[in-house]
């Protein structure tokens, strides 16, 4: 590292080979296990291990000190509250310990897939991100802007974004503010807006941390701003990250969003998950669960099926949205690649079944799967069913949702767990479908159709 700045590509290009040496290759926060030996600022500022003062270079102590990212205890440093990662080079901080309640400032999967958004768009000009959080957006898309402006309701996010902007010296004029961007008039004329905001489907009356909140169906706030943008603001273009319910093809914002914006924008909406409601909503249940103190995980998991059924809701959608102004008016919509429909069955061809070649099979899946696979520990649910393989062959050959297997490889009264099987027994299911084991009945348990979205099917 040199100058002022953390800037380091060889912090950033570490990162990048922990993350290569590991199996989601959008996590954030690297194990240990693959961190290369040796990389001392890597320990401090990623993993939070202590380090002797002189394995760091004594500019970049200082500059660390002077962050809050670490404190010298005698010949020491010791990590601080603040975490460090990095993705395709930019560096962001992020609270260590969030979720614990101690931390509001989470640089998650979503995140790193947000920011690969911004970098692919490029934006140029003034830029501002709404609901910045660590400005880990900020700062990719200060690689082409010449000013970001990021904008946050938590103080810790402006308290974040200056420690990221400090990380990445050299970049564009960045700066962040505290403000709800319900409050915003007209925009202040800039050219692109970026925003990840909450999108989590939380009723009223379920305790949420403002983060990822999104009210009863997950868009409240991300409807606010797609009508602030269509209605106030004059930046030629909008790049966001959206997460909500809907079928297993459509997100039910997608048909909304085509009907708020003017006729010639264009409106690339790409969804890269959707996972059966029952993986978010127990997810939602344990983190609710934690700040409610009355009604345990269980509980609230069937409060919230309960109103998923009752609105049809099957799926939640994580998808990247990007819009142009002053376009040809062309509407697009790519669903997700891999249906994961736990109502699904099979019929099976009688072929015996190779396991080794399975188990390489189910492995290639794991680069496929959706960010709440990791989030619900569904490697170890996959270790766990790889003990009976030759049962669940057997049985979806038989006609067994994939639902009804994942029920008997989990406990019922733990959601998680439950979500967990759901998804591992998806991987190994289409990983028997790839080999050509087990054929899909079309037809019976078939996802319900879906109504006319408004756009295009790309
Ligand atoms: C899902 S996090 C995303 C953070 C960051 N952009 C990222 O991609 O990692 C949503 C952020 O929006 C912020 N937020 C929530 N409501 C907001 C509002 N009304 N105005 C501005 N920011 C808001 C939250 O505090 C949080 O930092």
């Amino acid at each position: 590292m040199t100058g002022t700045g953390l800037a380091s590509a060889a912090f950033a290009a570490t990162i990048e080979l922990a993350r290569s040496r590991h199996l989601n290759v959008w996590e954030p926060w690297l194990p240990a296990e693959v961190v290369p030996p040796g990389a001392s600022l890597l320990r401090l500022l990623h993993l939070g291990v202590e380090v002797p003062a002189g394995a760091v270079d004594p500019a970049q102590a200082e500059l660390i000190v002077q962050l809050g990212l670490g404190r010298r205890e005698s010949d020491r440093l010791v990590a601080a509250s603040w975490a460090v990662t990095a993705f395709r080079g930019v560096l962001a901080a992020g609270h260590r310990e969030y979720g614990s309640g101690t931390g509001d400032i989470h640089i998650g999967e979503d995140s790193l897939r947000f920011a690969s958004a911004v970098l692919a768009a490029a934006p140029r000009g003034r830029v501002l991100d709404i609901g910045c959080g660590s400005g880990l957006a900020s700062m990719a898309a200060a690689r082409t802007a010449h000013q970001v402006h990021g904008l946050d309701v938590l103080p810790a996010a402006v308290e974040a974004f200056r420690i990221s902007a400090a990380l990445n010296s050299g970049v564009a004029d960045c700066r962040a503010e505290v403000g709800d961007f319900l409050d915003l008039d007209r925009g202040d004329g800039y050219d692109a807006v970026v925003a990840n905001l909450p999108g989590v489907p939380v009723p009223d009356g379920v305790p949420y941390p403002t983060a990822g909140d999104g009210g009863p169906d997950g868009l409240r706030l991300i409807r606010a701003l797609w009508r602030w943008y269509a209605t106030m603001s004059t930046a030629d273009s909008l790049v966001m990250r959206f997460q909500c319910p809907g079928g297993p093809r459509t997100p039910i914002a997608v048909t909304e969003l085509a009907g708020l914006m003017p006729p010639g924008c264009d409106i690339l909406v790409v969804t890269d998950s959707a996972v059966p409601m029952l993986v978010r909503n127990a997810i939602t249940a344990a983190r609710a669960s934690t700040l409610d103190g009355q009604r345990d995980a269980e509980e609230i998991t069937e409060e919230l099926q309960r109103r998923c059924a009752e609105r049809g809701w099957t799926h939640y959608h994580c998808s990247t949205l990007r819009i142009r102004r002053n376009g040809s008016g062309i509407r697009a919509h790519v669903p997700a690649p891999d249906l994961i429909d736990a109502r699904q069955s099979y019929r099976g061809t009688g072929r015996s079944l190779p396991v080794e070649e399975l188990a390489l099979k189910v492995g290639a899946e794991l680069r496929r799967m959706p960010d709440e696979f990791w989030s619900v520990a569904g490697l170890s649910a996959i270790q766990d069913a790889s003990a009976h393989l030759e049962r669940i062959y057997y049985d979806l050959g038989q006609g067994a949702t994939e639902r009804q297997i994942a029920s008997s490889l989990s406990d019922a009264g733990k959601p998680l767990d439950q979500a967990a099987a759901v998804l591992a027994v998806s991987a190994i299911t289409r990983a028997m479908v790839r080999m050509s084991l087990l054929i899909p009945v079309v037809g019976v348990n078939a996802p319900a159709a879906e109504g006319r979205s408004g756009m295009r099917s790309a």
